[in-house]
């Protein structure tokens, strides 16, 4: 039996996380000093425990970071067993390699600071690439909410075919699609030479008529996702759907994403919630693997 803790960046879903796991989620004492630095403490005795720490990663993300970070020490100083963090949403994820000369890998930095704080385990919903988790010096878990996601979709869908927005974001349309019994695409995106102009088109696929879930991982700004929209009404797309599981939703990104025809925002509760998207539980299916 582990002991829960849930951490500040954690109230949206450690409810029903805690009813998932059938523990009492013990909420992380925090507050901020006069100065701005923040104190976390664990109001719970964890000395020879299994201890989850539930945390995500919304902005402010470097607040948020710091505070899983200073609650892993303290799981440490504890003596606990084995520290688990469940963080649904890991910030600084896109920044996976060095694009420019002089830029660091921050997901690198990220989740080797949570080795070294103490953690052994980490289980997360859909990180940008699963391949960065070969940083974290623990056993590592990506969770993809396939069926929970096509229990809603079917509902609220019926039949659709799932796009990718790019051909990174395939694997995720490609679980969800199989989880549905849908078929899957991915948009490619060309450059005109002369006018520079992008344009998406489905790889494969002929999208007249057909019911469209474009899958992503994040939506930030809707720029990605309003753009793919529009391209595929323009192919002859009869309804488009947006899915994703973190709905970061930056200024602006709701009006973009309704402006260019996309009946509907699904996303998973990884981040804390904003109004125009729907979203879906995941604490279940991540429960299976934090037992
Ligand atoms: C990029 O590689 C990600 O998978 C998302 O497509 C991207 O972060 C979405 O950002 P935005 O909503 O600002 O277009």
């Amino acid at each position: 039996m582990s002991i829960l803790v849930c951490g500040p960046k954690s109230w949206w879903f450690c409810k029903s996380l805690s009813q998932s796991l059938g523990l009492n989620g013990i909420e992380a004492e925090s507050k901020r000093f006069p100065d701005g630095e923040l104190y976390v403490r664990l109001p719970v005795d964890t000395r020879g425990e299994d201890v989850i720490i539930a945390q995500s990663m919304p902005p402010n993300q470097t607040e948020s970071l710091w505070e899983l970070l200073l609650m892993v020490d303290a799981a440490v100083n504890m003596r606990s067993r084995r520290i688990t963090v469940f963080a649904p949403y890991i910030a600084y994820s896109r920044q996976d390699r060095v694009f420019l000369e002089g830029e660091p890998i921050s997901i690198k930095v990220l989740l080797q600071s949570l080795s070294l704080a103490g953690a052994s385990r980490l289980v997360t919903i859909d990180i940008h690439k699963p391949a960065s988790l070969s940083y974290f010096r623990g056993t590592a878990r990506n969770v993809i909410p396939a069926k929970t996601f096509c229990e809603l979709l079917k509902r609220t869908v019926g039949e659709a075919i799932v796009i990718a927005p790019d051909k990174g974001a395939i694997d995720r349309a490609n679980m969800v699609g199989r989880e549905c019994g849908w078929r899957t695409d991915y948009l490619e995106k060309t450059r005109d030479r002369i006018t520079g102009e992008i344009s998406m088109k489905p790889k494969k696929l002929n999208v007249r008529g057909e019911n469209i879930v474009i899958f992503d991982d994040i939506i930030s700004s809707g720029g990605t996702v309003s753009r793919a929209a529009e391209i595929l009404y323009e192919d002859g797309a009869e309804t488009v759907y947006v899915a994703a599981a973190h709905a970061l939703m930056t200024d602006g990104a709701i009006h973009r994403i309704t402006r260019s025809g996309v009946k509907k925002i699904i996303a998973a509760n990884t981040l804390p919630p904003k109004e125009g998207v729907e979203y879906i539980d995941v604490s279940r299916e991540a429960s299976e693997h934090l037992e």
